[in-house]
């Protein structure tokens, strides 16, 4: 059986960074020397012969390949080709024909990195950091030259609208740089405030727009200033996951949208918001947004306790979700008729569980003499709002009828449309959802039409949305995206539970 084989030195490297670097208990030492193969791939030469070691020595160790590549463990946790592949193309050789020759390899980089961690890495050091800097240091290299955005040219920029400040802060979010500037004159927020289009003009940011957010302090403000998309960092559908392992254990309902302007994952619990209405324009991240709201719920939601009632008219958005067992009637409702039907369907639901509460005393779904009922919530998810009502008028008065009363009975709304006018989004339909995202418009008057409020048409797209749940402030939010893989992935893991 293949092995790599370290040394008494290697072992206390290990050790050192286990402990003191690390510190996530319950780290297998493998990962340690994942890590080291990582750091020596950064370097350009190759690693030398010496570093060759065919038996453990005195106090060193030795790893099984199937421990640090997965070899043999099957498809799933088997990562030996992904390393092959790597060292191969590094050293420009077909190492998956010459298994001899891969650990060979592997073991010389590993050592190598373990080797650089011991030389380059102070103990006193904050060990993340180093390896940020070690794994990634290009990365931040082409970020800051991509920039464009330095200090010096806000201040530039703000002096030609007449200006002055001082730049106190500088916080980097994940697609917009924070500046927080403070003013001469509180007197000077109003300047700013109205010169806002053109120190956007000035910067070259085009459409984009930058974006005033007032302080606790009255002569600072906070300027949001977009990076060029490719130094953005994106959220994935692992953060994603990540989060919701984290989230409240009192929501029941669990929904992150995405992060903040510095990078905060954003979340709400949607049984308090209660319906949601999400607008932008075509390519805004209507969609993407809507399948994150999906697969928070599914995180640790069971089919008796959530059912979605999936209507999607386009027809291809919501169709991977065909085998979800939680879906509210077994399908995914693409017709208007049928969309039609299930709300009546749910409109009669909601009247029995009204009825069942009335009896019971109880003021809602959460009221503890409802828990013996055992209801699951239902979330009912549109795609695009605007095209069912243009099939049918008809379908709005179920939806208002929801709207309007379904919420104490656990039924929650969230309503997607490209177009969120007055005949899609009816006064009566508007005044009982309450709680609006917008992504990216075209014009502020649509911003207004979502948010009562512009703002959303200085967006930069691609999940970049204001956030205005009911009872706060809008919030500017850039949204998570999750792929196909990972819709894939809640599914299996949805079905595994139920089964
Ligand atoms: N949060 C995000 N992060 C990065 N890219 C995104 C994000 N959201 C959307 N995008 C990009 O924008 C594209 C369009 O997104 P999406 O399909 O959700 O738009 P939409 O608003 O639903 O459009 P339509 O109204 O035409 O259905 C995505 O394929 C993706 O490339
Ligand atoms: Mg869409």
């Amino acid at each position: 059986m293949a092995k790599v084989y370290t040394d008494r030195q290697d072992e206390l490297t290990i050790d050192a960074v286990l402990r003191r670097g690390l510190r996530v208990s319950g780290t297998p030492k493998w990962a340690i020397l994942r890590l080291a193969l990582a750091r020596s791939l950064r370097i350009s030469t190759p690693p030398d012969e010496a570093l060759d070691r065919r038996e453990s020595a005195q106090g060193g160790g030795e790893y099984a390949l199937e421990q640090l590549t997965g070899e043999g463990k099957g498809e799933e946790e088997d990562f030996t080709p992904l390393f092959c592949a790597l060292l191969s193309v590094y050293h420009d050789l077909d190492l998956f024909a010459d298994d001899e020759n891969f650990t060979r390899l592997l073991q010389r980089h590993i050592r190598r990195g373990l080797r650089e961690f011991r030389t380059s890495w102070l103990e006193s050091h904050d060990f993340h950091e180093y390896l940020l800097q070690e794994l990634f240091s290009d990365v931040h290299i082409a970020k800051k030259a991509d920039d464009g955005m330095s200090q010096g040219s806000i201040r530039l920029a703000l002096s030609e609208i007449g200006v002055s400040g001082e730049i106190v802060e500088q916080l980097d979010g994940p697609r917009l740089i924070r500046f927080h500037v403070r003013l001469r004159d509180a007197k000077d927020l109003d300047v700013l405030e109205r010169g806002l289009e053109k120190l956007a003009f000035t910067l070259g940011l085009g459409e984009a727009g930058v974006f005033l957010v007032r302080t606790q302090e009255p002569k600072v403000a906070a300027l949001d200033v977009p990076r060029p998309p490719s130094s953005w960092k994106q959220a994935t559908g692992h953060d994603l996951r990540q989060w919701l392992a984290l989230s409240p254990s009192e929501w029941r309902l669990p929904v992150y949208l995405g992060q903040d302007v510095i990078g905060k994952p954003f979340g709400f619990d949607l049984a308090a918001t209660p319906h949601l209405l999400v607008g932008g324009t075509t390519g805004s991240g209507k969609s993407v947004c809507l399948h994150a709201i999906i697969l928070s719920l599914l995180s640790r939601l069971t089919p008796d306790r959530l059912n979605l009632c999936l209507i999607d008219p386009k027809r291809v958005e919501f169709a991977p979700y065909r085998d979800l067992p939680h879906l509210y009637g077994g399908e995914i409702f693409t017709d208007v008729r049928d969309s039609n039907e299930v709300l009546k369907k749910l409109v009669t639901l909601m009247e029995q569980r009204e009825l069942a509460l009335a009896e019971a005393d109880a003021r809602d779904i959460d009221a503890p003499a409802a828990k013996s009922f055992g209801w699951p919530r239902i979330v009912v998810v549109v795609e695009e709002l605007a095209d069912l009502l243009m099939q049918s008028g008809a379908i709005e008065e179920p939806l208002v009828r929801l709207a309007q009363k379904a919420r104490a009975t656990g039924i929650h709304l969230v309503l997607a449309t490209q177009r969120p006018d007055a005949q899609t989004f009816s006064g009566l339909l508007r005044s009982n959802v309450p709680s609006r995202i917008s992504l990216t418009v075209q014009k502020s008057a649509e911003s207004r039409i979502i948010l009562d409020e512009t703002g959303a048409e200085k967006l930069l797209g691609r999940g970049d949305m204001l956030v205005k749940l009911i009872g706060s402030p809008a919030r500017r939010i850039h949204g998570v995206f999750a792929g196909l893989d990972d819709i894939a992935f809640a599914i299996a893991a949805a079905q595994r539970r139920f089964q």
